[in-house]
């Protein structure tokens, strides 16, 4: 009697066992569905556009396609920039049920139009929204409609969602985006997410399992060496942001699909030519996201032939996605290092001042080390090819290298090797 007892309780309590055992595996896999992000998405750092720095909120339907047409026929989209991203103030007034709606002054055809455009050029195309009540801009925000929006984006076609920080009062950043993607996983679209708090709660620090990519500063400034504070809001210059980055070793938590965002670029909106070069290695070699801020359909030659230098964006887009180290800091000489997949190092020696400062580099003197990807190498060992990128000049580590940089200016330079010295 007694054993039977027993055998019915071990039966009962192997079949409770099994039953939350099964709940637990549905449970967990409904789970996985929606509580990720978009995995297998910007390995390396999105490329694209975006309105804002140029056009602010003066935007409408016509200047995206137009800019898509840009990007094709000036040889952007065959650089490798990719994403069309309307900023803030396409947005009208929710409908009845909720549902955002587009400015319909600015954007008569709807979105989904102008997303079968841009995609129909081989682009895609990226939408903003805010985790607050209002954007910054003052439009609709995405709290308590997140995932409508993210399903009427979905619907949309959206490749690209960058999500903003005004008006939030009393809200705390992680959970509010981890809602958010959890909204554009459950639509079941991938879409790239960019988190855009300016680095007021360290993304850097738990972003990598909610976004693609996470704003580390404020917004930037068209300047390479200033800082600009109206009230509130502040923006800095190329060097300012620069600074936040090499400072605060930043370069742990970037890597293939989750990256240190420095903020749309500045090139082509009237810095000198040696600051938009500048400007760009700096973004390359710190392996930001390459999102371009001017006019694309009027841009200078000049301007044009920066944007698609195409040693400058392998740096950036290679696959081992390492952000750069500040080796040394001379003065105002600065020497970066990224190391690149297969052996091969991007090198920057960067001029902050505005004098011309000569660079004198013993290649031999230290051992190029880098903890991070446990990589180095000694130059005493082995002799490395270089190739400067901008002047495509070449030559190799045997020597030293001797060079004069203009005032706010860079030397970019890819090493290949090694050979036996
Ligand atoms: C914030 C962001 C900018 C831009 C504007 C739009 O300032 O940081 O990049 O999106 O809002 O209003």
């Amino acid at each position: 009697m007694k054993t039977k007892h027993t055998t019915h309780k071990t039966l009962f309590h192997s079949w409770a066992m099994m039953a939350v055992a099964a709940l637990t595996l549905f449970l967990g896999a409904a789970g996985n569905s929606w509580a990720q992000k978009a995995e297998g998405l910007a390995l390396t750092p999105p490329m694209g556009w975006n309105s804002w720095n140029k056009f602010a909120c003066e935007i409408d339907e016509r200047l995206i396609r137009e800019t898509a047409d840009a990007m094709v026929k000036s040889g952007m989209k065959d650089a490798g920039y990719q994403y069309v991203n309307i900023d803030d103030c396409w947005q009208g007034q929710r409908d009845a049920e909720g549902n955002i709606q587009p400015d319909a002054k600015r954007f008569p055809s709807g979105i989904k139009a102008l997303a079968d455009y841009v995609h129909g050029k081989g682009l895609k195309l990226g939408i903003y929204s805010d985790a607050g009540d209002a954007t910054c801009g003052g439009r609709p925000g995405s709290r308590g409609h997140e995932y409508q929006d993210a399903l009427v984006y979905a619907r949309w076609g959206i490749d690209y969602v960058k999500y903003d920080w005004c008006n939030t009062p009393g809200m705390s950043a992680e959970p509010a985006y981890t809602t958010m993607r959890d909204a554009i996983a459950k639509t079941g679209r991938p879409m790239v997410f960019s988190i855009c708090e300016w680095g007021m709660s360290k993304p850097w620090e738990w972003a990598g399992k909610v976004g693609h990519l996470w704003r580390t500063t404020p917004d930037i400034y068209n300047c390479f060496d200033c800082q600009f504070n109206p009230g509130f809001s502040t923006g800095l210059g190329v060097l300012r942001i620069l600074d936040k980055h090499a400072d605060a070793n930043l370069r742990n938590f970037a890597g293939p699909g989750h990256w240190n965002d420095m903020d749309m670029l500045e090139v082509g909106n009237g810095m000198s030519e040696d600051e938009d070069r500048a400007h760009l290695s700096i973004w390359a070699m710190l392996a930001s996201p390459l999102i371009l801020g001017n006019d694309l359909r009027s841009m200078s030659e000049s301007t044009r032939r920066i944007l698609t230098n195409p040693g400058v964006i392998a740096v950036n887009q290679d696959k081992l996605g390492v952000q750069a180290l500040r080796v040394l800091v001379d003065g105002p000489l600065e020497f970066y290092a990224k190391p690149l997949e297969g052996g091969d190092w991007a090198l920057m020696f960067l001029n902050r001042s505005n004098q011309p400062a000569d660079v004198h580099h013993d290649w031999k003197k230290q051992v190029l080390g880098d903890d991070l990807s446990k990589r180095s190498v000694d130059f005493k060992q082995v002799v490395y090819r270089w190739s400067d990128l901008w002047s495509k000049k070449t030559g190799d580590t045997s020597g030293k290298l001797e060079a004069r940089l203009a005032p706010h200016s860079v030397l970019m330079l890819r090493l290949t090797g090694p050979a036996k010295p």
